[in-house]
Formats: structure tokens, sequence, C-alpha cells
């Protein structure tokens, strides 16, 4: 089977048990519209599947130095090419998602849903434009108006960031130490789909595309190929 195919494949089986999941819960939400707004159930307690404890989020600026993953051109030799922060920065527009939140038509989508605070301080517009881990996990140069970070996709760096820059530890190490699997079609797909489908945590999509939200919509290839850090990665000579 193919490489697409196979990963086409897992986008279907994902997508189709989620959407399964949802319609309860999305008809338990209609009665409370607002109770996205209040403080996050502890997602390791409410369902071990989803997600494992996380780690301490250092924030964008620990991975931006220019020996880590800031450099202005890709490495020829490292095993990874490290200038992923810099495209992240100008190209991803995962990097702009929190400012999005400033603008019109963001107000206006509160707005419509009848949002006591304004989309930047909504848990409801922050799970999915920011890496909205509790207060307890960020650390001192975390910022949530890096919007999606690197940590929102890549785990908390706590316990990875010094092993996982010393070049000594293996992979599975790192991924020891609070690595997210990205590797991995599945836990890829459902890093994604959390936000780009919705979750049990971010369910409330129909009634924020009521809103004035645009449409979520997310294809094979969003998933395989268009995560813009790895643009450089294929475009790498043949060795
Ligand atoms: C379930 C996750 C999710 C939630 C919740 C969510 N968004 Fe979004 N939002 C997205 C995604 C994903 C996109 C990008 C859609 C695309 O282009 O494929 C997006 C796009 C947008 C855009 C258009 C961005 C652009 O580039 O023009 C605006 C504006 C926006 N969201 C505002 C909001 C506001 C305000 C809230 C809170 C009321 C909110 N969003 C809640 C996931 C979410
Ligand atoms: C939207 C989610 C997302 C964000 C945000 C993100 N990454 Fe990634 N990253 C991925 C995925 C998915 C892969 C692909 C894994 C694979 O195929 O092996 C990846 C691969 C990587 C790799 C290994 C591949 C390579 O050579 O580039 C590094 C290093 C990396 N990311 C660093 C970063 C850094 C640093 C940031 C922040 C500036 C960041 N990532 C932001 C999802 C993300
Ligand atoms: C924490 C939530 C979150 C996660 C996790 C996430 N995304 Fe996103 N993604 C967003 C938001 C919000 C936007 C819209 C940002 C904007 O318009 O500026 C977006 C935008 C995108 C876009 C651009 C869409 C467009 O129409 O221009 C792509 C492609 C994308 N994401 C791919 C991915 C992939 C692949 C993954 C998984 C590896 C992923 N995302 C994980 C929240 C997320």
């Amino acid at each position: 089977m193919g490489f697409r195919m196979r990963h086409f494949l897992t986008f279907l089986i994902i997508t189709s048990s989620l959407l399964i999941g949802l319609p309860g819960l999305a008809l338990s939400n209609e009665e409370t519209p607002l109770a996205m707004d209040a403080p996050a159930a502890d997602a390791t307690t409410a369902d071990n599947t989803v997600a494992p404890k996380d780690d301490l989020h250092l924030g964008v600026a620990s991975c931006a130095g220019s020996n880590c993953h800031g450099a202005a051109r890709p490495y020829q030799n490292s095993s990874v090419v490290q200038n992923e922060y810099t495209i992240w920065n100008r190209e991803d527009p995962h990097s702009k998602s929190y400012a999005i939140l400033l603008n019109d038509r963001s107000k206006r989508i509160a707005r419509n849903l009848g949002l006591p605070k304004p989309p930047e301080a909504s848990k409801i517009c922050l799970d999915c434009h920011a890496d909205n881990v509790p207060v307890s996990l960020r650390g001192k140069r975390f910022d949530i108006n890096d919007g999606v970070g690197c940590e929102a996709c890549h785990g908390g760096g706590n316990r990875y960031l010094g092993p996982h820059v010393s070049g000594e530890v293996t992979h599975q190490q790192n991924l020891d130490l609070g690595l997210y699997p990205t590797e991995k079609p599945e836990e890829r797909a459902q890093l994604c789909i959390k936000c780009h489908v919705g979750d049990q945590e971010r369910f409330a999509i129909h009634k924020i595309m009521g809103a004035g939200h645009p449409r979520i919509s997310f294809e094979l290839d969003t998933f395989t190929e268009v995560h813009k850090h790895l643009r450089d990665r294929y475009r790498l000579p043949e060795t």
C-alpha cells in the first residue's frame, strides 16, 4: 500500500471514530454554550487515552536559537534541518493564529457567540488558536501570543529540552521525556484533528461556524505534507 493511501486510511479511521463520538457531545453543549469558558478539566483524569500528562511548556523562545531550530538556512549535516523556527515564524500560519484573534472578524465571531470576553481571552478560541496549556504548565519564556507554537505539537519541553540538545540521547529516550511522536501517522492525525476537526474538549465547531467562523476543512495532504517546516527537508539534495 502506498504512503499516501496508508495515511488516508488512518485519516478515515480516526475521523469516523471521532464523528461517531461527536453528536452526543455536541448535544450536551447545546444547553451550555459558554461552558467552554470554564476552567479546563484535567484532560488526563477525564480520559487517559487522550494525552499523557504534559510537561512544562518552555515557550517558542526556548527553541529559536540560531544553533537550535532558528537557523537561517537548512543544515546539511544534521539529523534535523534546524530552520524549523525560521519557517514557522515566517511562513506557518500557526505562528499567526493568536494574532488572528485580535482582528475584526474574530471580534464579530465572539459577539455572535455571546462570549463574555474578547476572543483572545476566551478559552474556546485559545484552545485552538494558541498553546493554551494551564498556567501551571507555562514556563518563564512561554508566551501565549506565540499562537500554536512548537510545544503545542511537540509536547512540553521541560524534560526533553536539555537531553535532546546534548545529542546524546536516542529518539526513543526523547519520547520517554515527553516529546510527542509526530512521526507516527496515527498520533500525528490525533494531534491535528484536535484543532482541525475538534475533539472532546474542542467540539463546539458547528456552533462557532454558525457564528461566522470559517469552515474548517482538513484533508489528507494537510496531515501528511503541508506542515511547512518539513518543506526544506524534502528539498534537501539526494545523497
Ligand atoms: C476547533 C478548533 C477551533 C476553535 C474552537 C476556533 N478556531 Fe478559529 N480556526 C481554526 C482553524 C483550524 C482555522 C483555519 C481554518 C483553515 O483555514 O483551514 C481557524 C481560522 C480562524 C479564522 C480565519 C483566519 C484567517 O486566516 O483568516 C478566524 C478569524 C478565527 N479562526 C477566529 C476564531 C475565534 C474568534 C474563535 C473563538 C470564538 C475560534 N476561531 C475558535 C480552529 C479553531
Ligand atoms: C502544527 C504542529 C507543529 C508545530 C506548531 C511545530 N511542529 Fe515541528 N513537526 C510537526 C510534525 C507533524 C512533524 C513531522 C514529524 C515527522 O514526519 O517525522 C514535525 C517535525 C519537526 C522536526 C523534525 C523534522 C525536521 O527535520 O524538521 C523538528 C526538529 C521540529 N518539528 C521542530 C519544531 C520547532 C522548533 C517548532 C517551533 C518553532 C515546531 N516544530 C513547530 C508538527 C509541528
Ligand atoms: C492547537 C491547535 C492546532 C493544532 C494542534 C494544529 N493546528 Fe493547524 N492550524 C490551527 C489554527 C488555529 C490554524 C489557523 C491559523 C491561521 O489562519 O493563521 C491552523 C492552520 C493550519 C494550516 C493552514 C490552513 C490554511 O488554510 O491556510 C495547515 C496546513 C495546518 N494548520 C496543518 C496542521 C497539521 C498538519 C497539524 C498536525 C500536525 C496541525 N495543523 C495541528 C490550529 C492547530
